[in-house]
């Protein structure tokens, strides 16, 4: 009988789109890439997260690292909820996020830290006001040494 409910659960927990679950878990292992038909925002996300977390694994040494996406492909990936990118915040914060993305970019060996901590905090905001689901997760990207 407990097997069942858990079944249930688990059935239900995974129909339910990202941003409304209080957290997505490991959703983003590469292994479930696209498993009922995710949307190109929900992908482009979970890439941006793994690429997030492989440059701060690289911290000290990521002079050779590359993102391999776009920031601003945000403003054009179709979403689960089209209402979501076209609203107020979406568009102030994703602004601040591919401006942050750029001073990462630029930033020199010393000041790396403190932009990459600047970056995950236009996640951190966007998903405070869009996307709370995976807002504790995004938040383990901090960089624990550096406060804002
Ligand atoms: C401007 C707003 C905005 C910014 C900035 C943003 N996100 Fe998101 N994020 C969203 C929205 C909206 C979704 C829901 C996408 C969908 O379901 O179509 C999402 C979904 C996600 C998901 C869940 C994907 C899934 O498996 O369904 C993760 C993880 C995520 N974002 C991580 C990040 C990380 C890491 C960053 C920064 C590097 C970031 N987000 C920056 C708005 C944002």
């Amino acid at each position: 009988m407990k097997t069942y409910i858990f079944l249930a659960f688990v059935a239900v927990t995974l129909a339910i789109p990202a941003c409304l679950t209080e957290k997505s878990g490991n959703r983003s292992n590469a292994s479930e890439v696209n498993p009922n038909g995710d949307s190109e925002l929900a992908l482009l996300m979970r890439k941006m997260y793994d690429e997030a977390e492989g440059y701060k694994n690289k911290m000290e040494d990521n002079n050779h690292f590359h993102f391999t996406y776009e920031p601003d492909e945000i403003f054009t990936a179709q979403a689960t909820d089209p209402a979501k990118p076209i609203s107020k915040e979406y568009q102030l914060i994703g602004r601040a996020f591919v401006q942050s993305m750029e001073a990462l970019q630029l930033a020199e060996q010393p000041d790396k830290k403190s932009h990459f901590q600047g970056m995950i905090h236009t996640c951190v905001a966007c998903h405070e006001k869009v996307c709370r689901g995976p807002l504790e997760k995004i938040k383990k990207l901090y960089v624990e040494e550096i406060s804002l």
